[in-house]
């Protein structure tokens, strides 16, 4: 978290540095989202601001207000201007620009401007935001909606799945829901590896060993354990000279499409396939279609040709690789990306090429393609270089429209709770099915043991389904909450505990929420009442706000940063944000109800305006869990 508030503030920095005369362009300005960029707006409109940048931040301190402009940094240089001044000119500026949302703006320090929201604007704001029986919030969906490939989780056929898919998987899946609840069209990609030479060794492995999956039939075969089936077929590739021979030529086979292969080949797939499903239904994922590095297949000779005609390719040592600027090996020596081996067969890289046209270029219509403006990669950070390359490549073969932007999303390790290797304690690769399973077993656990006195037979019921969402929410919140570049530690204490920055501290929050709502809105009391109802309430209609104390206000400013919250996840990808806004949010609610009783409230127009704050709390934590891939109960 740290790191990532440094990195921030370096970004900032090297902006302020750099005072070209591109004004407004949006690379200079740090934050373009909802309420900032009429902010922006108006501080790069205003003149003679609008050639120079002017920094609209978030304000580090409450005491600073909502946002600040620093008009020392940068600015009051490139306008020869002393700072102070440079600030006063500024507020000049704003004043009735940003009258109807922010207070008058106040000049502090050597050129600071701050901003603070109105309370009027705050009580307006957050009633519509309660009002909104959608669930949006409020929120309008973009006005300008793009096609948005993400391609995550993607898994090895035959092998195991391990906990760098599973962090691609959540942050995907995250990602995916932003994007979607924003308004984009949003395509869910798995690039499983189900093609390449490994293959060859599988195919030939089965021909001795399970014979009748070769056999082209409906039905499928029991391969067993695949982890087992794989590790065997590459000790014989490994030790046995004639099996290599046949495995090689086993991939040919499989290439050209011979049926005993590709029956043997789609056995394999099918058998992948199930145990991968086990893990999306324990995390709900949803909407993500296969299509793996054999679909661009039939693409790929057409890339290798293209990238010849265009003199990017060529031969080295009987194969065809790629040079490109910018890359060498250690020893400075050019850096080759191989599209094509020696044998023929096509790479990893070769793939990817093909997968962007396919992604980016190709028309819809007759060429099949996605037409995408935005595709994404959710990978380990191990793979940014192979990223990098496949990315210039493309740009320089014509292979991606000039206009559509390719990103990778790069994420860190999982480390045991040492800091060493993920593994079981004998030492070997966790099964994520078993990882799951535990996270829900001690949710079930701390449930159960919580509820002991509890004998109303309709929780007793759910308490399996309840521990499920805690479970799986925890794994889920204890990666998406950390800055995904930074590698984690898993560790079941920390995720699974009810204090701090956790899935169950925030489903708890919310539920404590839903419990001050019920009773407050009349609905049936917490003892008597018939628990079966997991999400049953019935949400008060949306009251006038009065604000009685400071931590009202303070609640409703940060409740109104939603939209700049979600509009930064959409832009930089860091779900953390959410998971960071999230905690802040329950912390803000803690301050107001431990100041302002709801259903004490002295009078029955405070209390109704309470209740529409909590309404609105309740609304954002359970929105943002739900970007998160984690569902709500309105008790625990
Ligand atoms: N199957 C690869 C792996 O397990 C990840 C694929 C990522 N997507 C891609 N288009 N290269 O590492």
């Amino acid at each position: 978290n740290k790191k990532n508030k440094n990195k921030n503030k370096k970004k900032d920095t090297s902006d302020d540095d750099d005072d070209d005369d591109s004004g407004s362009s949006s690379s200079t300005i740090v934050s373009d989202a909802k309420q900032t960029q009429l902010l922006e707006q108006a501080a790069a409109q205003a003149q003679p601001f609008s050639r120079h940048q002017a920094m609209v931040t978030p304000a580090t301190r409450s005491e600073f207000g909502d946002f600040q402009v620093n008009a020392a940094m940068g600015l009051a240089q490139a306008l020869q201007l002393n700072p102070r001044e440079c600030a006063q000119q500024m507020v000049e500026q704003l004043r009735p620009k940003i009258a109807q949302i922010m207070e008058e703006p106040e000049i502090a320090g050597p050129g600071f401007v701050n901003l603070r929201f109105k309370p009027s604007y705050l009580t307006n704001a957050v009633a519509a935001m309660a009002n909104d029986a959608s669930g949006r919030l409020a929120l309008p969906a973009v006005a300008q909606k793009q096609k948005i490939v993400v391609d995550y989780s993607s898994p090895n056929i035959a092998k195991e799945m391990h906990v760098g898919h599973l962090r691609s998987t959540i942050i995907g899946d995250t990602l995916c829901r932003v994007l979607e609840f924003v308004g984009h069209d949003v395509v869910r990609l798995n690039h499983v590896g189900d093609w390449g030479t490994q293959f060859g060794m599988l195919v030939e492995h089965l021909r001795d060993e399970f014979p009748e999956a070769l056999q082209p039939s409906q039905k499928p075969v029991d391969l067993g354990d695949l982890v087992v089936l794989y590790k065997a077929a590459k000790k014989r590739f490994d030790e046995d000279d004639d099996f290599k021979i046949r495995a090689r030529e086993g991939v040919v086979k499989l290439q050209a499409g011979q049926p005993e292969e590709l029956a043997a080949w789609e056995t394999l797939c099918a058998a992948s396939r199930v145990e991968f499903e086990k893990i999306y239904r324990m995390l709900n994922i949803q909407g993500l279609q296969e299509r793996g590095e054999s679909f661009y297949n039939p693409y790929l000779k057409d890339v290798v040709d293209e990238l010849k005609a265009k003199g990017m390719a060529v031969e080295s040592d009987g194969a065809t690789v790629v040079y490109m600027e910018g890359y060498t090996n250690r020893d400075g020596s050019p850096l080759p990306m191989i599209v094509q081996k020696s044998d023929g067969g096509f790479n990893y890289a070769t793939t990817d090429l093909a997968a962007i046209r396919q992604r980016t270029l190709l028309s819809a219509s007759e060429e099949g393609g996605e037409q995408a403006d935005r595709v994404l990669y959710v990978t380990d950070a191990g793979q940014s270089q192979h990223f990098q390359m496949v990315f210039q490549a493309a740009k320089q073969a014509g292979f991606v429209p000039t206009n559509a932007r390719l990103e990778h999303v790069p994420f860190g390790l999982v480390q045991g709770e040492d800091g060493k290797k993920f593994a079981t304690r004998s030492g070997e690769t966790v099964k994520l099915k078993d990882l799951l399973n535990e996270a829900v077993k001690i949710a079930g656990h701390d449930l159960r043991s919580r509820n002991a006195a509890t004998t109303n037979a309709s929780y007793l019921e759910q308490i399996d389904r309840i521990a499920q969402i805690v479970g799986i929410g925890a794994v889920k919140y204890a990666d998406l909450s950390m800055n995904r570049e930074s590698n984690y530690r898993f560790s079941y204490d920390r995720m699974l505990s009810l204090n701090g920055n956790t899935a169950p501290y925030m489903l708890y929050s919310y539920a404590r929420i839903c419990g001050i709502v019920r009773k407050g809105s009349g609905q049936t009391d917490d003892d008597d009442d018939d628990a079966a109802a997991l999400s049953s309430l019935e949400w008060p209609a949306a009251a006038n706000i009065v604000v009685s104390h400071e931590t009202e206000l303070e609640l409703m400013r940060n409740l109104v940063k939603l939209p700049d919250v979600v509009a930064e996840v959409e832009r930089d990808l860091y779900p953390h944000k959410i998971c960071d806004y999230l905690f802040e949010t329950s912390q803000k609610f803690n301050q107001f109800y431990e100041h302002c009783s709801v259903n004490q409230a002295e009078t029955l127009e405070l209390k109704a305006s309470r209740l529409t704050l909590c309404v609105a709390t309740a609304g954002t934590l359970r929105l943002l869990l739900n970007l998160l891939g984690i569902e709500v109960v309105e008790r625990l």
